[in-house]
This record gives C-alpha cells, structure tokens and sequence, in this order.
C-alpha cells in the first residue's frame, strides 16, 4: 500500500496562492515518482477572510489543524489590515497553538544564484539556523503604564523557561549530529548584556552538550557579531541555535545571503506533532497576479515539509529540481528572473522527472 498523506494548504495573501499553486505542481510531480499519495484540504485564511467576516482564525481551526500530517502556508499580511493582526492572529497562533518549538531555517547558496556578498559561493554559505519557536520576546508578555501620557512606559517581556531551551538546544544537537558536516554548533545570544536570559540558555547549552553531546563542538557568539560573520565569513557556521527574536533577524540577513526572499524556506516544527512549512518572505501584494514573483521558496518549504513526513527521497529530487533551474535562471528577483513564476514552477517540476 502506498503512503498517503493528509495536508492542510494555507495559500494565504497576496501572492501567498501563487507560490503556493507552484510548490503543489512540484509535490504533483515527485508523488508520481516516489509512489505515494496526498489529499489536500485548502484553508482560506487570511486578509481577504478577515475583511469579509472579521475572523482571523478560529479556535476549531486549531483544532482541524492538528489532524493533518502537515501545513503548507503560503503567505500572511495584507496592504488594508492593521500589521500585527494577521500575522499574531494566524501565523502565531499556529505556531503556539500546534507547539512549533522549531523554526527551521536553511541558509544554503546554491550554483549560479547571485549574493551580495562578493568572494564568497555555496561552498562558503552552507549552514542552518534552528529559532527558538515559542517563547522569548514573541511571548507577548508586557504591559503599558501611564499610557498616553508624557511618563508613559512600556514594558516587552522576554520569557525563557528552561524546557523551553533545553528542547530547542537538543533539537539543534541533534540536527546537527545527523547533518554530520563540521559537527559545530554555535549559540547565538547577547550574553554581555541579557543576563538573565542567555545566561540560562548558555548553562542549558553547556550542560546539555557536555552531558549527552561529546561530539559537538560547542561555540558561542554574541548576535551583533553573528551578523557581522554572517557577511564576511559566513563558512565558520554550520548549525546556529538561538532565541525567537535573534532568530528572526538573522535569518533575514541569512535569506539575502543566500539570495533573497525568493528562495529562504522554513519550517514550523513540532517533532511529535503537526508541522508547518512557508516560504520566509512576505506576501508581496504588489506583485500579486502579476506571474513575476519567485516560487522556489515555497517550492523549497515543500522539499522541508517532505523531509519531515519522512520523505526524503523525494525531498532530494525536489532539491536537485530546484538546483537544476537555478542553473539555467539568469536573475532571481521578481520581475528580473528571466523566467515567470509558473514557469519555474514548471521547470523543477520537469527537472524531477
Ligand atoms: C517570520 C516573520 C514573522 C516572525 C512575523 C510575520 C510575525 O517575520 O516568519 O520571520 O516575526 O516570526
Ligand atoms: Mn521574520
């Protein structure tokens, strides 16, 4: 009997439906290769809805979720909606909801894709980082005082409980131990100045390292720094783990690095869970209809979503797929790719055959 896989897509805004239409044509091709099976079930979320109905996402939503085997998210955030509602009320939510402690996020430069950074390829920028996914600055912890007036303060929160860290850390020992390339991993934090929170995740590391990971080298560095390597020497890195917040802002840096938004995938993972993958970038509405955005990092979440399901063959054909139509792409930004996005679509879903 053939395998067969239930998966939620959430297409999503703005141009969220059309990468999100190229990662399925892609999942189309490599299903008939490797022989399994998939039914999808699309969920309408998103600005649109919201407008509408004035429902972000529902708690049944939840609920329906976690009887996936994964998610396919395409993008979140719309030109009429306030920032903050869609992206707490929906991609949040998700992720704290289903238990995403993981964010997952490759930084690998692949031949003939263009960086920024000069004298530097893709064997120089080849590493990952694992984001902390559920705690931190993005707790929301916080309050206002005197509010609205000259005193007025506001207070943010960063909340780190040592389960929290330590299954973070173990995830990241762990990933590194299996990617068996320089078996390094290195905590990001700002240690000299958040002394209360890294100097808990520093313990944790240390202990958790020293006692069950003999094999991993341990390094540290501050995130000021991190970003500074990141540009000039970005090959010292092979798996970075660090708290939600930094995570989030290096992996920005590491998306360029790479070569932009359009190809930075991540994954929302919870290992014993429901798991949910998205390209990193926006949802671009001024590009939406027009066929010129880049779908390969939705078309590289869906590689991530395959290796999670266990799938990694197939995982790996998308990967020489997408490898294969960079090779021939003489630009990778929207609108200057040389090719359309259905288009690219079509040529990694071609090149897995
Ligand atoms: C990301 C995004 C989100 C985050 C926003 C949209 C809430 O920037 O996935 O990196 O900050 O995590
Ligand atoms: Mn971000």
């Amino acid at each position: 009997m053939p395998k067969k896989y239930n998966i939620a897509v959430i297409p999503g805004d703005g141009t969220g439906p059309e990468v999100v239409n190229e990662g399925l044509k892609v999942l189309n091709s490599v299903a008939a290769k490797r022989k399994f099976k998939y039914e999808l079930a699309s969920f309408d979320f998103g600005g649109e809805r919201y407008k509408k109905t004035g429902e972000v996402l529902p708690d049944s939503a939840l609920e329906d979720l976690k009887k996936f085997d994964s998610i396919y998210l395409g993008a979140i955030g719309h030109p009429d909606v306030k920032p903050g509602i869609l992206e707490v009320g929906i991609l949040l939510k998700i992720r704290f909801g289903l238990d995403q402690y993981i964010n997952l996020r490759p930084v690998k430069l692949y031949p003939n894709v263009w960086t920024p950074i000069k004298d530097k390829g893709p064997k120089d920028v080849d590493f990952v980082v694992v984001r902390e996914n559920s705690e931190g600055l993005y707790k929301g912890m916080g309050e206002f005082k005197n509010k609205g007036t000259e005193d007025e303060i506001a207070i943010q929160t960063s909340y780190n409980t040592r389960r929290g860290i330590e299954r973070c850390l173990r995830y990241a020992f762990e990933f590194c131990k299996k990617r068996n390339r320089k078996k390094e991993l290195t905590l990001v934090g700002k240690t000299n100045v958040l002394t209360y929170a890294f100097d808990l995740w520093e313990r944790t590391f240390h202990e958790v390292g020293e006692k069950d990971y003999k094999d991993i080298k341990r390094d540290y560095a501050h995130v000021d720094a991190t970003c500074m390597w990141f540009v000039k020497n970005p090959e010292w890195f092979d798996v970075i783990v660090t708290d939600n917040m930094f995570g989030d802002i290096i992996t920005d840096l590491g998306a360029m690095i790479q070569g932009g938004m359009g190809i930075a995938a991540g994954g929302n993972i919870n290992p014993k869970g429901v798991s949910m993958f998205e390209p990193i970038g926006g949802s671009a509405p001024k590009y939406t209809g027009k066929n010129v955005i880049n779908p390969l990092a939705a078309i590289g979440a869906l590689q991530m979503l395959l290796d999670e399901l266990g799938e990694n063959e197939a995982a790996a054909d998308v990967e020489k797929g997408i490898i294969k139509t960079v090779a021939k792409m003489p630009s990778m930004s929207a609108g200057k790719m040389g090719m359309s996005t259905t288009e690219v679509g079509d040529s990694v879903a071609e090149n897995i055959q």
